[in-house]
């Protein structure tokens, strides 16, 4: 037979929706899936804290003591969580010299409890350590001084590693960053330790809630000196790019929504993993509205999930990852 098939627009309209009729077909047609061994838990260790406090706006987080932190890993390994970021504050804070016995003293006693069972990420910045709550060192005339910087960055991730950290995550957006981190772990028979960078991380309004709980806010300005710029698509690339030359092992997006269209591109253009995170301010928007009756909160994170895993992330860092499993991952 031959010659054209006449289709009525009727029948063509019905084409999407035939696939959709039940359930075991559109599962069965579901591109994206993954599982709880993709998500990361960020947790909260603080040395100003006695008691576990609650983080505004962000529903079931907390800032923890070291007791705290480990029954909550308890916890979160039963919901078949594994991989965390923690984020670690101390007392004393300084303009250039940082004591980090309390940080490796977090570090040490969550491996010691838990040695395998799970993998530990340590998030590497100098924001929660300076006393002006910036990402790097300034110079005498107010410049970022790069050099005493990396020397402190690299300093850090080192003695995280020693205390036992499985990843080293810098989150400070220092240029050489990644590549200094690399040479002195390397040196220190750390060759093993990989370096997952936050590679392309924009200046956000929704870093909130997070700079709440870790007592990092900025005294002055903002961090628009070394933070991407959101109206940039090739600088946000290129900054990935970046930490690739230099030697990170997996990349990162942050924030998760506002950064969607570039992952498929990084991962293209780097060769590497690239992992999305839902940062603060884009959880407690959904907790918030979930407070007020306006969506529900496990079926707004999975749509969320889901989408950043549609545009290729590989791994997703997300305040929720504790409900991942009760969600249905
Ligand atoms: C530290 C850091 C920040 C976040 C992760 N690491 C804050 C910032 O850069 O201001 C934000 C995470 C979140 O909001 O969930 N540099």
């Amino acid at each position: 037979m031959t010659g054209k098939v006449e289709l009525s627009m009727s029948e063509i309209k019905k084409n999407l929706h035939r696939m959709k009729s039940n359930k075991f077909l559109r599962d069965l047609c579901s591109e994206t899936n993954f599982t709880i061994a993709h998500f990361v838990q960020p947790l909260f260790t603080s040395e100003l804290v006695d008691e576990k406090e609650k983080i505004e706006g962000l529903k079931d987080n907390f800032v923890m003591n070291i007791e705290d932190t480990i029954r909550q890993i308890d916890n979160d390994i039963n919901s078949g969580v594994n991989n965390f970021l923690l984020f670690i504050s101390s007392k004393s804070k300084s303009i250039d010299s940082f004591n980090l016995e309390y940080h490796q003293k977090v570090i040490s006693s969550i491996k010691d409890r838990f040695r395998h069972d799970i993998n530990l990420w340590t998030d590497v910045c100098l924001c929660s350590l300076t006393s002006h709550g910036h990402c790097c060192l300034f110079d005498a005339k107010g410049s970022i001084d790069l050099d005493k910087t990396l020397l402190e960055i690299s300093s850090i991730a080192l003695a995280y590693a020693e205390a036992g950290s499985d990843i080293i995550a810098p989150s400070d957006m220092m240029d050489g960053r990644t590549l200094r981190i690399r040479d002195t772990l390397d040196k220190s028979n750390f060759s093993m330790t990989p370096i997952v960078s936050y590679s392309t991380k924009f200046s956000s309004n929704f870093y909130g809630p997070f700079r709440n709980a870790a007592n990092s806010t900025p005294s002055f300005g903002d961090r628009k000196q070394y933070q991407l710029d959101y109206r940039n698509r090739s600088e946000a690339i290129r900054a990935s790019i970046r930490c690739a030359e230099e030697g990170a092992d997996m990349l990162m997006v942050k924030p998760g929504m506002t950064s969607i269209d570039l992952i498929r591109d990084i991962k293209i253009k780097t060769g590497l993993m690239v992992g999305s995170y839902q940062v603060s301010g884009e959880y407690a928007g959904l907790c918030l509205s979930e407070e007020r009756g306006l969506l529900n909160l496990e079926n707004s994170l999975e749509e969320t999930w889901h989408v950043m895993r549609r545009a290729e992330a590989q791994f997703i860092i997300t305040y929720g990852a504790r409900l991942a499993k009760n969600i249905g991952f």
